[in-house]
């Protein structure tokens, strides 16, 4: 293999930018040349790549975001846009490509080796560290620690007005951020796609029991997958003030919604040293013919795990982690 592509794909994470850098510059060092693309399989299709030397990804290892730009391309999903991405592959002489994204764009990349026989090697980019095959996705770090940032501070506040608040974390169907965010900033209870059982009325249920056992805040964390969100909880909530005699709350509840927030920030270094062996690891991997998976780390080994196997099973979340977080709040 002599010249090999990469892009990032889906939504940014924190953590890109080092997996492009240790992707370009080991290519470099095995004297592979490297063509970045800009806007993921978009621009694949556009043809908008450029060659990448040494200096091109110096000092973004410290940056959020994704110095190639990303997106979504719905062009891609039809079989027309990936004979077009292919052609501008051929064009350019690339044997290979590394692609950094998530679960969708993982699908892509399999496409690219199942329709085309086009060399292909995925890194886990993404915030829900929802892809199976890796511990942990590049990403997922950095947007705990924002999500954990945010609870203790409308916690300071929380306590202060002795209010309920409902935090919102992001991931799509996964519930990580905020069972891990929950279970890091004590949170009195945690609402995860994975575990749907939870009513509005436990909900409730919980926020009367933290005050009436002399609590001065109450934190409940949700999903963004779960089917109760932050709004209809603070909705249902703030109805009830002063209706319900029974409910004796004098306070309302606010929700927070934490949003884009935690997809931006400087990688922390567990992202930044995760991307820049997986990066390392994928090139090499590819320079030895070994592609059509998913590069991840898994109890802290680098692993290839085939496309099949990664899109075959889902990423289980840790039920026990579920249950002491409960324990730790009941008392
Ligand atoms: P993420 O990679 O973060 O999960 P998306 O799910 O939006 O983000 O996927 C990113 C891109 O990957 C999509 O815009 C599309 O171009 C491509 N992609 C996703 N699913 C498929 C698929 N089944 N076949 C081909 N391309 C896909
Ligand atoms: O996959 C990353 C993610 O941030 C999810 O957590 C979220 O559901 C989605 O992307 C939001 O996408 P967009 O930025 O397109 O609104």
């Amino acid at each position: 293999m002599r010249r090999i592509a990469v892009l990032t794909s889906g939504g940014d994470s924190p953590g890109m930018n080092p997996a492009i850098r240790a992707v370009t510059r080991t290519a470099l060092h095995s004297g592979c040349e490297v063509y970045g693309v800009f806007r993921g399989y978009a621009g694949l299709i556009q043809n908008d790549m450029r060659r990448l030397e040494y200096k091109d990804v110096g000092g973004i290892i410290q940056r959020g975001g994704t110095m190639l730009l990303t997106a979504r391309s719905p062009e891609f999903m039809t079989p027309s846009g990936r004979e077009k991405a292919l052609e501008n592959l051929r064009w350019h002489g690339i044997d290979g490509l590394v692609v950094i994204g998530g679960d969708g764009s993982l699908r892509g990349a399999t496409k690219l080796e199942e329709e085309h026989d086009f060399p292909t090697i995925c890194l886990p980019g993404t915030i829900d560290n929802d892809i199976y095959g890796t511990d942990m996705t590049i990403g997922a770090d950095t947007a705990l620690n924002t999500v954990l940032e945010a609870i203790d501070k409308i916690k300071d506040t929380a306590s202060s007005h002795q209010r309920a608040f409902i935090i919102e974390t992001m991931g799509r169907r996964s519930g990580y951020l905020a069972l891990m965010g929950g279970l890091a900033g004590g949170a009195e209870a945690i609402l995860i796609p994975e575990i749907p059982d939870t009513t509005i009325e436990e909900v409730v249920e919980v926020i009367r029991r933290s005050f009436r056992k002399g609590k001065t805040n109450c934190v409940i964390v949700v999903a963004e997958g779960a089917p109760l969100n932050a709004q209809a909880i603070q909705d249902h909530i703030n109805a009830m003030v002063g209706e319900d005699t029974t409910f004796n709350l004098n306070f309302r509840t606010r929700a927070t919604i934490l949003g884009h927030i935690q997809r931006g920030g400087s990688p922390s270094a567990f992202d930044r040293t995760l991307a820049t062996r997986l990066g390392c690891a994928a090139v090499e991997m590819l320079l030895c013919n070994k592609h059509g998976g998913l590069v991840g780390m898994q109890s802290r080994k680098i692993t290839l795990t085939p496309y099949a196997e990664v899109l075959a099973h889902p990423k289980v979340l840790d039920a026990k982690l579920y249950e002491l977080s409960k324990i730790l709040d009941r008392y």
